[in-house]
């Protein structure tokens, strides 16, 4: 067992069991290939400053909260997720510009694990994603495949999916390269995602 920050080990331990359980083929194995590169070794720890953008306040406290109150693993995991979580580092996505609004002032991305994540590394990225209500996340795709872990209500697309609602604690595969999107509805939207990096 690799050593490394025990609130973020938690949290990818409680991640794990999460994706092996959920009975998703695709994703289960998709899990497999992350958890075992991350099992495998740790990377190193990043010491740069941690920064927050505006909507994590309140949508990261209102959906952690509402994962208090939900059954095993879920508040585990938010407590995880607490106790990490002023160490990251939140950034826009790239191609985000404020002509884009009110996505670009509405949606913050994180990478607990992965190049400039908590524990810096190549092979796997483990982020997480915030909106607030009302907000769509655009269509877009990349060669890896991508497991999500939703934590809040919100909905999931992609092109060969139709919008569709995992619940807190339910699990989205996107195959490699797919075109993919999310969007909130009346309540704030966060997920983790976890992605094999070749
Ligand atoms: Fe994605």
């Amino acid at each position: 067992m690799p050593t490394r920050d025990g609130n973020l080990q938690q949290l990818l331990d409680i991640s794990q069991r999460i994706v092996a359980d959920s009975g998703v083929a695709t994703a289960m194995a998709a899990g497999e290939r992350v958890f075992a590169r991350l099992g495998s070794h740790a990377g190193s720890v990043r010491h740069g400053a941690a920064e927050r953008l505006a909507v994590c306040a309140p949508a990261v406290e209102v959906v952690l909260a509402g994962l208090a109150a939900r059954k095993p693993p879920l508040p585990e995991l938010a407590s995880a997720f607490v106790a990490i979580e002023g160490r990251l580092r939140w950034y826009r996505r790239k191609t985000a510009t404020p002509a884009g609004e009110p996505f670009y002032s509405s949606h913050a991305n994180a990478l607990l694990v992965g190049p400039g994540g908590l524990e810096e590394r190549s092979d796997v990225e483990v982020g997480v994603t915030v909106m607030a209500p009302h907000i769509v996340y655009p269509d877009h795709d990349h060669p890896p495949e991508e497991v999500y872990i939703a934590l809040s209500p919100g909905e999931w697309w992609n092109a060969a999916m139709d919008w569709t609602e995992p619940g807190p604690g339910g699990i989205i595969y996107n195959p490699p390269g797919i075109l993919h999107a999310m969007r909130s509805h009346a309540q704030p939207f966060l997920a983790l995602w976890f992605l094999p990096i070749d």
